[in-house]
């Protein structure tokens, strides 16, 4: 196992998770968004999350692979799980770990665009420095993270890792 280097503390994440939370509520209130998360290096960050909103609201999850056991991008994505809520004319907002090139992002976004919602708003724990410098637009953002392969909080190398509190930088990867 590679060396790991702590970048985000469990108490720093619970503290934005909080912040985050709080920023949805005073935009949803009692509009019960749907909150999609991306399998699965979601699920940590959304059930923290979730059970911080204090209002009403549904959660669903979408699966799509654009990452093998690597840490490289395939530059192509595919729904292996979809929704199963019906979109039509709901507030969505997608909730991911991480956008790195930004590209699962996009196409997730035009994917739950098709099912004809209200709105669609995107969450993400980490965005890198780059992709937020080109201008990706994330509605609510936990932490700007710089280059470097990131696991821990659900976050995976090779299925690996997802289960650490904090979250840290693989050395000598990325
Ligand atoms: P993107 O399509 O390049 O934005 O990649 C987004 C997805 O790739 C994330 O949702 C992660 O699942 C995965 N990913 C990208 N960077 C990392 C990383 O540093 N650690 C773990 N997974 C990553
Ligand atoms: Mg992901």
């Amino acid at each position: 196992m590679p060396p790991l280097k702590r970048i985000l503390s469990q108490a720093r994440i619970r503290r934005r998770v909080r912040e985050l939370a709080a920023q949805l509520r005073a935009d949803y209130g009692e509009q019960r968004p749907v909150l999609v998360g991306c399998l699965k290096g979601a699920f940590v960050f959304l059930a923290d999350l979730v059970r911080q909103v204090g209002v009403p609201l549904q959660v669903d999850f979408i699966m799509v692979s654009s990452y093998g056991m690597g840490t490289t991008s395939k530059g192509e994505i595919t729904v292996l799980k979809d929704v199963t809520t019906d979109l039509t004319g709901r507030h969505v907002v997608f909730v991911d770990d991480i956008i790195d090139s930004g590209l699962t992002l996009q196409r997730v976004r035009e994917h739950l665009l098709s099912r004809g919602p209200a709105s669609v708003r995107v969450c993400a724990l980490l965005a890198r420095e780059r992709v937020l410098a080109e201008g990706a637009a994330i509605d609510y953002l936990g932490f700007p993270v710089p280059e470097g392969f990131v696991v821990g909080y659900g976050i995976d190398y090779a299925e690996d890792y997802r289960q650490l509190p904090d979250i840290y930088v693989l050395e000598g990867e990325g």
